[in-house]
Order: C-alpha cells, then structure tokens, then sequence
C-alpha cells in the first residue's frame, strides 16, 4: 500500500476523491489536510470531517486544518461551483470526530519524519499548506516521496482565467514553491482531467451496481453531482456530466502508469496580469525555464472512470 496525506478544499470532486481513496485498498490515508479554496477553510474541514464518517473507513484518519488564505495575497472570492456548503448544497450529517490541535503544515512535517522518503502527497486544492511546510522546513523535499497535483494546464484552456486552473491560480506563489522545490511532481491539470468526465448513466450505472454497504455513498454522490452537473451546463460545458479533477488525482497515485505522462519543465506564472497562476511549459528543443515535471498528457476517460467507481 502507498501511504498519502491528502490535502483538499473540499468541494464536490474533493469529495468524491475522498470517498474513493477512502475506498482503495492500495492506499493508506495518514491524514487529510484542509485549506481554503472551493470555500473557507473552516468550512473545508467540516465537509471532510462529514465526508470521512459516510465512508467508515476501517481505520482512523486524523484531519488537520490548513491555511485560511493565500501566502502572499488576498484571499478571492469563493465561486458558487460547489454550492453554498462546498458539496453541492447536501446535508451530510454532523461528524463526531474533532480536528487534531496540530496545524496542516505541522502534521505534514511530522508525518514526513515519521515515514521519511514513504510518504505521498495528494493536493486537490491551492498549494499554500505544503508551501508553508517547506518554508518551515525546507529539508521536508527530501523526505517526500511523490507529489500528485491536481492543477495546471498546458494546453488545454485555463479555467478560472483563459490560461490558468483555479489550485495553481488561487495561490500562485504556493505553486511556484512547490514546483521549483525539487520534490518529484506529477501534474494531473486540465489537459486530462477535463476529459475525464462522469455522466449521468455512469450514476444509473453505479447506483445498480454497488455494493450494498455503499448505498448511502453513492447517494450522496448522485446528489452532489447532479448539483455539479447543473453548474457544468449552465456555463456551457457540459450536459449532464462533469469533470472528475480531484479523483483523477487519486487514480494517478493509486496507478502512476494510468496516463501518458511526459517530462516538461514548468514554470508558475505568478507577475503577469493576464496570465497570473498559468503553468508555463517551455516546450522548446532546449528548455531553459522552469522545473522538470511529470506532466500528464493523455487519459483513456472511459477506464479511468471505470476504475474510480469499481470501489464502490
Ligand atoms: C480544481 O478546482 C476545484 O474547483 C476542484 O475541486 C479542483 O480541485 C479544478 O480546477
Ligand atoms: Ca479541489
């Protein structure tokens, strides 16, 4: 098994990432770890803290709350994509278990000296947690084994802005951190995850034939993405489908040999006005800007959705 921390700013396919890493015998969740994003912080922590109790998970998965806002700018206002609650306006119900007292940064510090050089980590949100960890404490690129983002794109469009996704965008300087720190990186960006789409017959699909003890999950994941569905529609992507960014990310840890990935190197845009948070790739025949990472290029959609949902 991989042993992760998952860090998100849980959000409707946060949540949906949860549940199925939650789900994956291959992957031993250390912690989860919350930031500001999709919505507050506080609100974050509290959808995953709901999220972790619909999946009962077998062991205990200790959360720790994360940055309230960006490292260096203000904090934006949060979009209306995942709803007034951050999961697609469901009610889940309260959780009993407590954030730890030990904050996001502190708790990947200690976890990466307790499980040096075994330790991944997933973000699904901005990259202002595990920037304030290396800040802390620089040496902590030499403990991690694997950094799976979800954010980026190279050629495909931005989505928050023409060229930039809403993680890399929403704290550029973060992402700059993370990417030239030297830690081996693999992008899962828009290039893959906006075709990696979850449909409607998908849900009628899973919801005939999931495991009986999975019954209160899948409903909530039908709820919640008929809500995502809604927004995909109104702004003119998509119909009755939706964009499964967060799990992506999981499947990429969970099986790095999923995607066609190239090595390219990449550099956060974090001055410019009209193309702040875009992830730069100097794709020429010698490429002087920026660091290398591990880009994924390509998807089989249909496999990789059919293999997030088979946990269920
Ligand atoms: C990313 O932004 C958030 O809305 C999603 O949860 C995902 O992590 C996609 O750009
Ligand atoms: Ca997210």
């Amino acid at each position: 098994t991989k042993k992760v921390i998952i860090d998100v700013d849980t959000g409707i396919d946060d949540a949906v990432a949860i549940l199925y890493a939650l789900k994956s015998p291959s992957l031993r969740i250390e912690g989860i770890t919350t930031v500001f994003g999709n919505v507050g912080v506080e609100q974050a922590t509290e959808n995953t803290l709901r999220v972790i109790q619909l999946a009962k998970p077998t062991y205990e998965v200790p959360v720790a709350l994360g940055a309230d806002k960006p490292l260096k700018r203000e904090l934006n206002a949060f979009s209306n994509v995942h709803g007034h609650n951050g999961i697609g306006n469901v009610e889940l119900p309260v959780s009993t278990q407590e954030p730890l007292k030990e904050k996001a940064a502190d708790f990947i510090l200690r976890k990466s000296h307790e499980l040096s050089g075994e330790l991944s980590i997933i973000t699904l949100g901005r990259l202002t947690n595990l920037a304030h960890a290396l800040l802390k404490d620089p040496s902590l690129a030499n403990r991690i084994k694997h950094v799976y983002v979800m954010g980026g794109a190279v050629q495909s469009a931005g989505n928050v802005t023409p060229v930039a996704e809403a993680n890399i965008w929403g704290d550029p300087e973060a992402a700059d951190l993370v990417f030239s720190s030297g830690m081996a990186i693999t992008m899962v960006g828009l290039d893959v995850t906006m075709k990696t789409n979850i449909t409607k017959e998908h849900l009628e699909d899973l919801k005939q034939h999931c495991q009986k003890e999975n019954q209160e999950m899948v409903a909530f994941i039908e709820n919640a993405l008929t809500f995502y569905f809604d927004f995909y529609r109104a702004s003119n992507y998509l119909r009755d489908a939706a964009p499964m960014h967060d799990p992506l990310t999981v499947l990429m840890a969970i099986d790095p040999y999923i995607m066609k990935t190239q090595q390219m190197k990449i550099k956060v845009e974090c001055e410019g006005e009209l193309c702040l948070g875009m992830t730069v790739a100097d794709r020429r025949p010698n490429p002087a800007i920026g660091t290398p990472i591990q880009v994924c290029v390509d998807v089989d959609a249909d496999l990789a959705v059919q293999k997030m949902l088979a946990v269920f």
